[in-house]
């Protein structure tokens, strides 16, 4: 059995996944300033890009920024007068995550909201429905940013989830981890979610993607 490595990784990103110097920086400096390195890998993001166009989005939410990364990918699958927006639950990440949109070329269809997503989700719900919904925030809160995506696309819509591997901590059967519990119990709850037809894309650390059907 082939296990997806760092060798695939860079087999995909050398043939299909051209970086201009705008991503390439986000995904060097985000690190250097102060923030996380756990943004996607750029295959990831070029698949989420992808996933944009092929249903047509014109409004998309992402649940968790950080610098920009995956929101520069997703931002640049929207047509012109699409838009983005983003949610973030620290400012600091916000204010970095705006820099990059606007070296990026995208900041006139980004929005960026700071807030504990929750809350936000709440705020943004009237400007629905949405066409594309990527999480990849905190992992306990997955069931209740999916539910909230399930009701808030439209028909066709696509909702995509990152992390869904674990690192491969999914596989485990006695883990105590919170985070690996809360998104294997997320993963089968989706998986009998009888609105949706849903699969995971193995690349990277594994991101599921599922397709509304019905309300
Ligand atoms: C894995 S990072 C996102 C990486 C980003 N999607 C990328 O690939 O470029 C997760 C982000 O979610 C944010 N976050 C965590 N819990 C949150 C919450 N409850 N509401 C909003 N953002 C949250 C974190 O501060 C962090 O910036």
């Amino acid at each position: 059995m082939t296990i997806y490595n760092d060798a695939l990784s860079t087999y995909i990103q050398d043939l299909f996944v051209p970086q201009d110097q705008a991503l390439q920086y986000i995904q060097e400096v985000t690190p250097q300033k102060g923030l996380p390195s756990i943004n996607i890998k750029p295959e990831e993001g070029h698949f989420l890009q992808m996933l944009v166009r092929m249903c047509g989005a014109r409004q998309a939410v992402e649940i968790g920024t950080l610098g920009g990364y995956s929101g520069t990918w997703i931002a640049r699958g929207l047509p012109p007068e699409g838009r983005l927006i983003t949610l973030e639950i620290e400012p600091h990440h916000a204010q970095v995550a705006r820099e990059h949109f606007q070296l990026a070329g995208v900041a006139d269809r980004v929005e960026v909201r700071v807030g504990d997503a929750h809350q936000s989700l709440k705020q943004i719900t009237p400007d629905g429905p949405f066409d594309f919904v990527f999480i990849d925030a905190e992992k306990t809160g997955y069931k209740a940013y999916f539910d909230w995506a399930v009701e808030n696309i439209r028909l066709g819509g696509v909702i995509t989830a990152h992390n869904i591997f674990r690192k491969g901590g999914i596989l485990e059967t006695d883990s105590e981890d919170a985070w690996i519990l809360a998104t294997q119990e997320f993963n089968r709850e989706v998986a009998a979610d009888a609105r949706v037809l849903t699969t995971i894309y193995p690349a990277g650390d594994g991101t599921l993607v599922s397709i509304k059907l019905s309300n």
